[in-house]
């Protein structure tokens, strides 16, 4: 089975195409950064827009590069949820005429079960039952996976989700947007020593996360910092205020997920999402999953961020048993996973 997906969730176009047998045989992703980043942030009406004027020529790029016909696809995915109203519906209703047109079915997909799934798509692939660090802008959730479609939330941010906090952050320090990457990429010039963040959240029991007071931490760190500091010293400052928020954040999702390993006995902890990109985090996971006897797996770095091949994968999951939408369509801006254990 084929099935093509499509990814509108937010500032990316993302389609491609998986294959039961072969696996990924295409995927592009079209980045709206550029069209943003002058507005410190994205702008949902101008996503929209650019969804529909990407769409189309992706695709007919996407099947002529890798040699396929339309009646060679078996069904069409599409990230139903969560996400800005506006650019879902781009994707969902592009999708569902697709589906329409080329007499197939057609299946929506909840976009963070898209990036749970995404390391499916490497070679080397971890057994259910697993835990999940899912970190994206948007969110940041400790999830039990029992197998696909079984999902029991282990532990939520309440506020700022990590990739937002990093954003954020960002901006404090004058990054463009997105930050996370930028954020990072300072990091590596600050001093570890320098200044302590918090840990949120970690001197209690339980797995839920609270990112948004280190954000006000790291602003107040910098304006102290600021009024005594001299003009030349400005650029190590920022470089060692990303350097001590990064570290607390990778701390912080660290202990949580031992916390959560331990918690469920697993040996596997999948990590997906935007800020699973993030190289300090990768190598501090390895080591906890190495300590604790495990395996850490993760996405190639396209693919931790949003992009068609993890909707393509998860729709090939729900259509192979038989799961797809009406000849209508919906949209789930607001959509929270434990909706889709429960079948909703
Ligand atoms: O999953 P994603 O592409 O989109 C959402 O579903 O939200 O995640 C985007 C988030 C942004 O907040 C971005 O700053 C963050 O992932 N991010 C990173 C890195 N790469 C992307 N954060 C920290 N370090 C990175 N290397
Ligand atoms: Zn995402």
């Amino acid at each position: 089975m084929r099935v093509l997906g499509i990814e509108t969730s937010c500032d990316e176009t993302g389609v491609a195409v998986y294959d039961s047998t072969d696996g990924l045989i295409g995927h592009a992703v079209y980045s709206q950064i550029p069209l943003h980043a002058e507005f410190g942030g994205v702008v949902p009406e101008l996503a929209s827009r650019d969804h529909v004027r990407r769409l189309a020529p992706m695709i007919a790029d996407l099947l002529r590069d890798t040699g396929l016909n339309a009646a060679q696809i078996d069904g069409v995915a599409y990230t139903a949820g969560p996400g800005l109203a506006g650019a879902l519906l781009v994707g969902a209703a592009f999708a569902r005429s697709l589906a329409w047109a080329w007499g197939v079915p057609a299946v929506g997909i909840h976009h963070m079960e898209g990036h749970l799934l995404a390391p499916m798509l490497e070679t080397q692939v971890p057994g259910f039952p697993f835990v999940a660090l899912l970190v994206s802008g948007g969110h940041t959730q400790l999830v039990r996976v029992g197998a696909v479609g079984d999902y029991e939330m282990l532990g939520e941010s309440l506020d700022d989700a990590a990739g937002e906090a990093f954003d954020k952050t960002a901006k404090l320090l004058g990054l463009g947007y997105p930050g996370g990457p930028a954020l990072s990429a300072l990091a590596q010039q600050g001093d570890p020593d320098r200044f302590r963040f918090p840990r949120p959240m970690t001197d209690r029991p339980g797995l839920d996360f609270s990112f948004s007071g280190l954000k006000t931490f790291a602003l107040t760190t910098l304006q102290q910092e600021t009024a005594r500091a001299t003009r030349d010293q400005i650029g190590q400052l920022h470089a060692d205020i990303a350097r001590a928020f990064e570290d607390a954040v990778v701390d912080t999702l660290a202990i949580k997920c031992r916390r959560a390993v331990e918690q469920t006995g697993s040996k596997a902890l999948v990590m997906a999402g935007g800020v699973s990109a993030n190289r300090t985090l990768r190598a501090r996971v390895d080591r906890l999953m190495a300590d604790l006897g495990g395996r850490a797996y993760y996405p190639r770095a396209e693919l931790c961020t949003d992009n068609g091949a993890m909707i393509a994968y998860a729709g090939w999951q729900r259509l192979r048993t038989g799961q797809h939408e009406g000849l209508g369509f919906g949209i789930r801006p607001r959509w929270p996973m434990q909706a889709l254990a429960a079948g909703r």
